[in-house]
């Protein structure tokens, strides 16, 4: 596996490859690699012939009270995972190599980046959009591979790749889950004993929505509230939000059917979220 540190080493690895007429695909993400990264790098490597993966912890989707300074980095493991996976390309750059220190331009997410996830972490989605754009620019791919773990982001990259004429194709995966259900991700890792176990909370407060959304359901509050009170029954959780909403607009559904339901609760102290599409009514 080759390994780019510098935005000059990826352009040229990606400008060679594209020279021999290879299809070029980006799986961006912050490291701390798990089977849900590794879905993606698969469904990858299934539709193109260069694989590129970005390992980047981005600052600048962070708040000043968030965990970026204790977001689990272990870049010689990634590495060997990503090698074990038969990836071409990682490119690890440090954060003085993506942003300049007199960096003014960032792209603006628009109203999707100002609810649910955007209303709990303003500026975040400013600094997803901003660094997948600044990754997209360098590597220029003919597809992207992000999860569907962050409903609202992929639903926000997609947007932007359309209004902002990017030439890339970005594909959505399924979210890869524990045995008990907890979605995997990278913070998981802050959880102790007690709080795992009650962090399949959030994914039993979606399969409480899907059963009733599958006995014929059809009322948005109901379905929310019965998140809720499934979420309130756990002391060690406290929820954030629990909604039913488009899949495409965000905004809350009219009726329970074709919903996706999106859910996002600390436990503990360790921010989580999970989502699920309901059966269409
Ligand atoms: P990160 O949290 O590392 O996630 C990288 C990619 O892996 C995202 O597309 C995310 O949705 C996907 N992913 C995470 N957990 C998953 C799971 N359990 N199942 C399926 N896919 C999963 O998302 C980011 O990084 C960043 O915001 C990034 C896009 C890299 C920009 O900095």
């Amino acid at each position: 596996m080759e390994q780019a540190v510098s935005k000059e080493e990826i352009r040229q690895l990606v400008l060679e490859a594209r020279r021999e007429g290879k299809r070029v695909a980006l799986v961006p993400t912050m490291g701390a690699l798990h089977e849900g990264h590794l879905s993606l790098v698969r469904a990858a490597q299934a539709r193109a012939d260069l694989v590129v993966v970005s390992i980047f912890v981005n600052p600048t989707q962070f708040g000043p009270s968030e965990d970026f300074e204790a977001y689990p980095r272990d870049l010689a493991r990634d590495l060997a995972l990503l090698s074990a996976e038969g990836v071409d390309a990682a490119f690890t750059p440090g954060t003085e190599a993506m942003y300049a220190p007199d960096a003014q331009v960032t792209v603006d997410p628009g109203p999707l980046g100002d609810v649910w996830e955007g209303a709990s972490r303003p500026g975040h989605f400013r600094g997803v959009c901003t660094i997948v754009a600044k990754l997209f620019a360098l590597v220029a791919p003919d597809l992207a591979f992000f999860g569907e773990k962050d409903y609202q982001q992929l639903v926000i990259v997609k947007r932007m790749v359309a209004d902002l004429d990017f030439p890339v194709k970005v594909v959505g995966c399924p979210i890869v889950r524990e045995y008990d259900g907890l979605a995997m991700s990278s913070r998981n890792a802050y959880l102790s004993a007690e709080e795992r176990a009650a962090a399949t909370v959030l994914y039993r407060a979606l399969r409480e929505a899907e059963t009733l959304v599958c006995g014929g359901e059809t009322s948005v509050e109901y379905v929310e509230q019965a998140m809720r009170d499934t979420v309130e029954a756990e002391p060690l959780a406290s929820l954030d939000y629990a909604a039913l909403i488009d899949p495409h607009t965000l905004v809350r559904a009219a009726g329970a059917g074709g919903a996706r339901a999106i859910i996002a609760a600390r436990v503990g102290a360790t921010r989580l979220i999970d989502n699920m599409a309901m059966p269409s009514a």
